[in-house]
């Protein structure tokens, strides 16, 4: 479990004799760290679409936990069918929040009205837990490679990482991070290149995270990447993901496809850890199919930081009269993707070869979005 100070945290966890949900609450992190608590399937609602909690695998666990809110309230079919509405209307991309959800409908809809609410929070709970799973076992996947890159140079192994797929994007562990704590504990030299990952700068999250586990880590502008990777300053790229296509194309934070179309010009691997739940089997063409979330104006206009008396402020650095657009993510194609770490182990990123990995999802329909 990972570690804030001295206290073992997990990005969110459940009380269930009060029957409320703790989070890490993200807003104001790196600089301020604090925990909420939610008790409705509306105010988780609300934390997913502020991103208080954020990440993909994390909004799935936080959806799950929502329904579980909302069965405690009312365990009746349309008030489950309302909750899932509510839910997945949060955020549209990342098709974790859809798993999730459709998870959580197919437990409940087995089940005695009387013994829905046992039965959402043991689901919420399980997909919880084996969130954790999933990422110690990406964790050692990548591990591997990481352990080859650095045996193949005898120095410190170069990482290039955008936005954050980290233990708090997760549960615990986080995608990206987890083979990257792996090796440090382990001694193998590693030093991460963190993309500010502008405009809500999640590369903040990540350097937080680093910081906290004692990992060599550089922060750098988004901009940056190319030149490093040109001057030989990158050994490989390490992305999450937020959906991945059947054929292997990477959905991912806003300027994801920038680096991986500046790593294959420079001959560098790229990689995505993904987790099951990431990868959407109904989605054949990533570009026109996967919906990119639009996001609030304002997140481009407005800062946040601390003041020169060390207090949380926001400045406005751009007019209110400047147009602004705000895409959340774009499309790696898997052309540019060397390959993904999943917690199956490390896969092409092509269609026969993720099937071979998961044969049973040759017939798999799209989540709706
Ligand atoms: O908008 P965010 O901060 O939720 O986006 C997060 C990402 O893009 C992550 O890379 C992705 O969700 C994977 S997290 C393990």
């Amino acid at each position: 479990m990972m570690k804030v100070g001295q206290v073992h945290y997990r990005s969110l966890w459940a009380d269930e004799s009060s029957g409320v949900i703790h989070i890490i609450d993200q807003a104001r992190l790196p600089h301020v760290f604090e925990t909420a608590t939610i008790a409705s399937a509306e105010a988780m609602a609300d934390a997913i679409r502020s991103m208080r909690v954020r990440g993909a695998p994390l909004i799935g666990v936080a959806a799950a936990f929502g329904i579980a809110l909302a069965v405690a309230r009312d365990p009746s079919d349309e008030s489950i069918s309302r909750a899932s509405t509510l839910m997945r209307t949060t955020r549209p991309t990342a098709v974790n929040l859809a798993w999730a959800i459709g998870r959580m409908r197919e437990r409940l809809a087995t089940v005695k009205v009387s013994e829905r609410l046992v039965a959402a929070w043991d689901e919420a709970q399980a997909i919880a837990d084996e969130d954790v799973a999933l990422n110690e076992s990406i964790g050692r996947h990548g591990l591997a490679i990481l352990e080859r890159e650095y045996a193949a140079r005898k120095r410190p192994v170069n990482i290039l990482t955008h936005c954050n797929a980290g233990w708090i994007a997760t549960v615990d562990w986080g995608t990206v991070t987890a083979p990257i704590f792996m090796a440090h504990e382990r001694g193998i030299p590693i030093h991460v290149w963190v993309d500010e990952t502008r405009p809500r700068n999640q590369g903040l999250l990540t350097a937080w995270e680093l910081a906290g586990g004692g990992v060599p880590h550089t922060l750098v502008a988004d901009n940056a990447g190319g030149h490093l990777m040109q001057r030989g300053m990158v050994d490989l790229v390490l992305v999450g993901a937020d959906r991945v296509s059947r054929r292997g194309d990477v959905c991912n934070k806003i300027g994801t496809y920038l680096k991986a179309v500046a790593a294959r010009a420079n001959d560098i691997p790229f990689y995505a850890a993904v987790p099951t739940p990431t990868i959407d089997w109904g989605i054949e063409d990533a570009l026109r199919e996967i919906p990119i979330e639009e996001r609030p104006e304002d997140e481009l206009r407005v800062v946040r930081g601390l003041d020169a008396q060390g207090k949380f402020a926001e400045v406005l650095i751009a007019s209110r009269a400047t147009p602004v657009a705000n895409p959340a993510f774009d499309v790696t194609p898997a052309e540019f993707v060397t390959g993904l770490i999943t917690e199956k182990g490390y896969v092409r990123a092509t269609e026969k070869d993720l099937l071979a990995l998961w044969p049973r999802s040759r017939e798999s329909k799209a989540y709706l979005t």
